[in-house]
């Protein structure tokens, strides 16, 4: 009996110790049921692309801290934020299944998060020079990534017409 029950520990403890861990998310996060309906390229045009833009524009130092409408800087970094989880799961685009799976891709995207998160902290404490910190840490994610990744046209045809 003692054996019996000895060996259902064991294995109980093997199987505890090969739980899976992908990337420090815990094995009990459920794993995403759909592939996104849009493209990494129409989440860079539609969503990233008008979200640092607005950052950019507010962390001008010729800006003072009055002239800045934080709220608008808290929504923009948010939808930096929330755009993270697109282009690390990917979507319709013909490359995108092969670029989410490179380590340096998602090293580029936890870096534009970094930005975000930190344009986000900058807005609630009005705060111009982590403002100005976040704007560099984002353009250095987006050249950074564009360098190694972007083809030299966009696959859909899809690009920021303003
Ligand atoms: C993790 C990688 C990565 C990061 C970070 C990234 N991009 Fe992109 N971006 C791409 C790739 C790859 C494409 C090309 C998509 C395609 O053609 O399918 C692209 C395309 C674009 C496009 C459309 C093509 C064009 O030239 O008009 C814009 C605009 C854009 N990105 C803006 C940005 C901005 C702004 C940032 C930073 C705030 C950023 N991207 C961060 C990978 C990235």
């Amino acid at each position: 009996m003692r054996v019996i029950f000895g060996a259902a520990l064991l294995f109980l403890l093997a199987s505890c110790g090969n739980a899976p861990q992908q990337g420090g998310v815990s094995a009990n996060r459920m794993n995403v049921p759909f592939v996104p309906d849009i493209s990494i390229n129409e989440v860079m045009v539609a969503q990233i692309d008008h979200a640092s833009h607005f950052i950019w524009d507010a962390a001008n130092p010729d800006n003072s801290a009055a002239d800045i409408d934080w709220e608008e800087v808290e929504h923009h970094a948010i939808q930096l934020i929330s755009s993270r989880s697109a282009i690390s799961m990917g979507g319709t685009g013909v490359n995108d299944a092969m670029w989410i799976a490179q380590t340096s891709w998602r090293e580029y995207v936890n870096m534009m998060n970094d930005g975000a998160v930190l344009a986000l902290t900058s807005a609630r404490g009005e705060n111009m020079a982590g403002l100005s910190r976040a704007g560099d840490i984002l353009v250095e994610s987006c050249e950074g990534c564009h360098q190694q990744y972007k083809p030299s046209s966009p696959t859909e045809g899809f690009t920021h017409p303003h």
